[in-house]
């Protein structure tokens, strides 16, 4: 398994993360159990901000908080200077309990409820991303109804796809989000919102997808929205102050995963910027990103114990572990791919190749088919790396399984940012009607 951030090899053999030992952890937290690297997370907030203070542009990075949304992680969010992308009451509800400043707060979201609207309206939140025409209008008529101007950009989809090592540059893109440039949406959702007295036009959003390894796609929708904001500027009358390009920086899950510097990415978009504006005398506009991922995917690990083996001669041995697609659903989802170690005998070679089963009831739970580990024992823990991004976020309590610890590392310090669940938390919400009670009486 690759060692991101401080997680090494300490001399008892175990894995150690932000100076305490795995073996520690589970036994003080139980398993399963979300750790982070907090130093690393910084790290890479303070890599995307320092690489836009070097292009002299105005910018915000937005941490989008869908990655892992919890209230520590939106006050570091916050301490890292970073703008915070939301996209539900529940997320906007997390970062103002969590302190997060509101002005630089972003809500996105293809479906806002009007209660939405409403909370974020009341929480003086920095900047809709308005997603279609139907939002575009009931955000007018509430801003009105609560006498404030409400500042907007417009996620437009620029035509181009971006995954991994490629990018389609596609005509007209399917997609439930935004506007579409090419066939004319996005410029009359311009042209309707600059009828609207309660919407501040600040400019267009544009994400082109996620896990992307390449420059090249970035530089593509720079340079159509760059098109765009010249053609809105002449026909219009409006100029874009800001641009945002989304997230989608790729992180290193397995070997043979190439990701950029977080610097170059963010090079490339600012010169393609400069070059796409600039040619066109056009005041240059504020760039914002909103990366998720690339911010807390590598910093997060799961351990877990392993419980019981099966082996089937000829075929594969499985291992279950006491967790799964409840605190991991991404490689049943995506097939997503991971590495692991044995966190407390990390220093032994490897004698058997083993494929890691979840105990949840579905054959599809698996979390890593041929995984080589030395001999397997119960008890073990297993430590699965680059769990930050869509781990947590997404779990869920299938088969009634409780949720695990999220606990935050640093300088030889473990501090519980989530409690695991109670059966309370799985349960308590559940009501027997009274006819049913009465029935059985
Ligand atoms: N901005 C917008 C508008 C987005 O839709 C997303 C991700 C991001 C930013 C952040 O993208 P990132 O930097 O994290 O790639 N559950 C999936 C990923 C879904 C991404 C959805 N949108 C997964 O586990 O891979």
């Amino acid at each position: 398994m690759y060692l991101h951030g401080t997680s090494k090899i300490n001399d008892q053999g175990h894995l150690e993360i932000g100076g305490v030992d795995a073996t520690k952890l589970t036994q003080e937290f139980g398993t399963p159990l979300y750790v982070f690297d907090e130093a690393l997370v910084r790290q890479r907030c303070r890599e995307f901000v320092e690489a836009f203070q070097a292009s002299g542009l105005k910018f915000q990075v937005a941490y989008a908080s869908k990655a892992f949304c919890v209230m520590a992680m939106c006050r570091l969010a916050a301490e890292e200077n970073m703008s915070l992308d939301v996209v539900s009451d529940g997320e906007l509800y997390t970062a103002l309990q969590a302190g997060f400043p509101a002005d630089r707060i972003h809500f996105h979201g293809n479906n806002k409820t009007i209660e939405e609207i409403e909370m974020a309206i009341d929480a003086k939140i920095g900047c809709f991303v308005v997603d279609n025409f139907a939002e575009l209008h009931t955000l007018n008529a509430i801003a009105g109804e609560k006498r404030q101007k409400v500042k907007v950009l417009f996620r437009v989809t620029p035509g181009v796809e971006a995954h991994t090592h490629e990018f389609i540059s596609t005509g007209q893109t399917d997609s439930k989000f935004g506007f579409d440039l090419g066939n004319g949406s996005a410029f009359r959702a311009l042209e309707e919102a600059k009828a609207l007295p309660n919407v501040d036009i600040l400019g267009v959003h544009s994400h082109i997808g996620s896990q992307i390894f390449e420059v090249d796609g970035f530089r593509m929708a720079a340079e159509r929205v760059a098109a765009f904001a010249v053609h809105v500027r002449k026909e219009l009358d409006l100029t874009f102050r800001v641009i945002n390009l989304g997230g989608g920086f790729g992180i290193r899950y397995i070997e043979g995963h190439t990701p950029l510097p977080m610097a170059t990415y963010v090079k490339a978009i600012t010169d393609a910027i400069k070059e796409n504006f600039g040619s066109n005398d056009y005041p240059l506009p504020e760039i914002w990103i909103e990366p998720g991922r690339s911010i807390v995917g590598d910093a997060g690990t799961t351990l877990y114990t392993i419980g019981s083996t099966k082996e089937i001669p000829g075929v594969r041995k499985y291992v279950a572990v006491d967790g799964g697609m409840s605190d991991n659903p991404r490689p049943a989802l995506y097939d997503a791919q991971y590495e692991a170690m044995l966190a407390n005998r990390a220093t032994e070679q490897p004698e058997e190749v083993v494929s890691i089963a979840g105990k949840l009831c579905e054959s599809g739970d698996m979390l890593i088919w041929d995984l080589n580990l030395p001999k397997v024992q119960t008890g073990d823990i297993l430590a699965v790396s680059c769990t930050g991004a869509y781990n947590y976020a997404m779990a869920s309590n299938y088969n009634r399984v409780r949720r695990p610890a999220v606990v935050f590392v640093k300088d030889g310090q473990a501090d519980l940012v989530v409690k695991r669940e109670t059966f309370d938390n799985v349960a308590g919400n559940d009501l027997i009607p009274e006819r049913m009670k009465q029935a059985s009486k």
